[in-house]
């Protein structure tokens, strides 16, 4: 995703509250300064861009806490506003965090999964909204951590696409599937953001804490939230791998449920695809070939070989 660049979707804008931030405008891959700090942004301004199919401005990674800051803010108030539908306030968290969904396909032209993928996460991000107790959930990784939170997002574009390529679920086995897949890392919220946002290698002491991650956001929503099996299963064995060397439990194969080994795949493949500061993102083809050889036994093979025809573009008739 190259720097962290944050949407904000220009509906949500509120001109009276909203920090005073650069805003830019995304064109042809760049950021192009649309308005400096000390400039209001007038309802005006709102129109003429809507008028211009402009959706969303983007605030610069040296205003991350600053917008970050906002947007806990308005989600909280998104949530605790009764007036709103479950669906509204679905809506406005999407607005505010769906452009990182396109950045897990390397070919933007393939318009079909992009769009189907946007839609799932839509309807699941509106369906989780009208569980107060789960969406709280959703709010509390966003806030804590606001890249754990797009990255979750975007494993779950990727893991919903993966599950309909390879088995036949039931619209309800979806749901749950991708509510899990959304809270995965919810266990980070118990995580210190010096651990999460270290560059580098983590001390053993620190990599013990974080490896607590998967059981204890596991055992947090078991005892908080209404989540069905299948996706507090995703939570908890996120990080398993087929061989055993995963953790919590070193569960090998089938003891894992196919959703958290979908899950792990997706995980795996969004960090080494898309950028973060600390290093550089690989292309699809090299990270599927370190996962199918330097890290060869951790996960199934088929589902790796399905992945790769989501999103690879050896075949270029396969594009719209
Ligand atoms: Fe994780």
């Amino acid at each position: 995703m190259g720097e962290l660049y944050v949407p904000v979707s220009i509906e949500s804008i509120q001109a009276d509250i909203f920090p005073d931030v650069a805003l830019y405008i995304k064109s042809g891959g760049k950021y192009i300064l649309y308005k400096s700090h000390g400039r209001n942004f007038s309802s005006q301004d709102a129109a003429r861009l809507m008028e211009n199919k402009v959706e969303f401005l983007f605030v610069s990674p040296a205003d991350l806490e600053v917008i970050t800051a906002y947007m806990e803010n308005n989600a909280e108030r998104v949530l605790k506003d009764d007036t709103l539908e479950a669906k509204t306030k679905g809506k406005i968290i999407y607005q505010t965090s769906i452009n990182f969904v396109g950045d897990i396909f390397e070919h933007p032209q393939k318009v079909s999964d992009f769009s189907r993928s946007q839609r799932m996460v839509e309807n699941l991000l509106q369906y989780l909204a009208s569980d107060r107790d789960s969406f709280q959930s959703l709010e509390s990784v966003m806030t804590h951590n606001y890249y754990t939170f797009v990255h979750s997002l975007q494993v779950t574009a990727l893991s919903v696409l993966l599950h309909a390529e390879a088995y036949l679920l039931s619209h309800d086995e979806m749901l749950d599937v991708g509510i899990g897949t959304l809270l995965h890392d919810f266990g980070k919220v118990f995580v210190s953001p010096a651990i999460l946002s270290k560059e580098g290698k983590l001390t053993p002491k620190e990599l013990e804490e974080y490896r607590k991650h998967p059981e204890e956001g596991y055992q947090y929503l078991k005892k908080n939230t209404k989540l069905s099996d299948i996706s507090l299963g995703v939570v908890r064995c996120h990080h398993e791998r087929n061989n055993g060397n995963g953790y919590p439990q070193g569960l090998k194969g089938p003891e894992i449920s196919r959703s958290a080994q979908v899950a792990a795949i997706c995980d795996v493949y969004c960090t080494l695809t898309i950028d973060r500061s600390c290093r550089k993102a690989l292309s699809s083809s090299i990270a599927l070939l370190i996962m199918k050889q330097e890290m060869k036994g951790s996960f199934n093979e088929r589902l790796l070989d399905t992945l790769e025809g989501i999103v690879c573009c050896d075949n270029p008739a396969q594009f719209l």
